[in-house]
């Protein structure tokens, strides 16, 4: 049997104020404490129409390149996982910076934050941090490509350099339990962890992360035998075995998405039928709470997609600097001198 949960977010009326999701570990979801205010810029009058300028800009980048989407997603973890959502994986400075470690190989998007900050600095100069740019900007992609359009609360201020030392994201073959408890020491339980996860319903990744389930899996020399045969067959293809110095290609995370970028449950459905790409999403089928997750969303896409909002937000609030606690950079790659 399903329970059923609903969260209220608090203060707010917006399209999604009441979501409801089944869950094992329900009691556990909390709304977050929060200093952030949803339309920060409009309620104190710093830059009313922010929301709009990063919209349009967002659709520009979509028009012309759909993997804005994953990048952007993909940005935005990266950015709150490490020291909180601060914008420091924007960074540019300092000796080493977080965007140098090595499992943030592959970051994109850098040039549309760029763009979008830009063109905000010319409307609202000094006003909109770039943390919070980051986040509506994600907001604004994902629903491009057929996801939530989920509140994002704003007012969040910049942070300071951050070293890539810092950087203890989670490899791709980390077991179940060992990325629970990475996810809980951000306040992200097991149905925000299976639902954010789901964030690798689009976007690629390089072989090399893959290429021990294809080929020696926990060093038994065999390929991952949860691995389903046909996918096997032509990731093989795909990613063949690796020689130093040969290239590393790229593969879809989720082929049924692949060049569309688009959002949908199939990465669920694929999960549960052995077919996900990476390790750490097949894992999901393992544990008891995160398989129930992917069960619901596998043939709920308004669930995955409610639960997705709800996820988003508790991550973007995760270790937020507001007031005088930093600064807003006028470069998103420096800190103001
Ligand atoms: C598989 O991995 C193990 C452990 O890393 C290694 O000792 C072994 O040589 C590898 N086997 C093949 C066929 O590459
Ligand atoms: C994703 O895009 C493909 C191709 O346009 C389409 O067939 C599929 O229905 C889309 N899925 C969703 C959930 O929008
Ligand atoms: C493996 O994937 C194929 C292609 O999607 C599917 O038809 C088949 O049922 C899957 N096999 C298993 C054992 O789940």
């Amino acid at each position: 049997m399903k329970r059923i949960m609903c969260v209220a977010l608090p203060l707010v009326v917006f399209a999604v104020a009441n979501m409801c999701y089944g869950m094992a570990d329900a009691a556990e979801v909390k709304p977050p404490t929060t200093y952030l205010k949803w339309h920060y810029y409009k309620i104190t009058n710093t830059c009313r129409d922010v929301e709009e300028y990063v919209r349009h800009e967002v659709k520009l980048f979509w028009d012309n390149d759909r993997s804005i989407t994953p990048k952007l997603l993909r940005l935005v973890y990266s950015d709150c996982f490490i020291t909180g959502c601060d914008g420091s994986i924007l960074l540019d400075e300092g000796p080493n910076p977080e965007k140098n470690a090595a499992q943030n190989r592959g970051l994109g998007g850098f040039v549309a934050i760029d763009k979008i900050k830009a063109v905000v600095e010319s409307r609202c100069p000094g006003k909109v941090s770039c943390a919070d740019i980051l986040h509506l900007a994600t907001r604004d992609a994902v629903h491009l490509a057929g996801g939530p359009a989920y509140p994002v609360f704003t007012g969040r201020k910049d942070g300071g350099i951050s070293d890539a030392t810092s950087v203890d994201l989670p490899s791709p073959s980390i077991s179940l339990q060992k990325l629970i408890e990475y996810f809980k020491s951000r306040n992200l339980n097991e149905v925000h962890m299976t639902t954010l996860l789901g964030a690798h319903t689009m976007g690629r990744t390089h072989c090399s992360y893959i290429v021990d389930r294809l080929y020696n899996y926990s060093g038994s020399g065999k390929p991952d035998p949860s691995m389903n045969a046909t996918l096997l067959g032509s990731l093989r293809k795909l990613c063949p075995p690796r020689k130093k110095g040969q290239t590393d290609p790229l593969v879809y995370l989720n082929p049924e998405s692949g060049s569309h970028y688009n959002f949908t449950e199939s990465y669920y459905s694929r999960i549960l039928s052995n077919e996900a790409v990476l390790g750490v999403d097949q894992q999901l089928k393992n544990g008891e709470n995160t398989k129930q997750t992917a069960e619901e969303f596998g043939i709920g896409f308004e669930d995955f997609r409610k639960t997705f909002a709800v996820s988003m937000y508790q991550m973007g609030n995760f270790k937020v600097l507001t007031g005088n606690q930093g600064e807003i950079r006028k470069n998103c790659r420096y800190t103001n001198k």
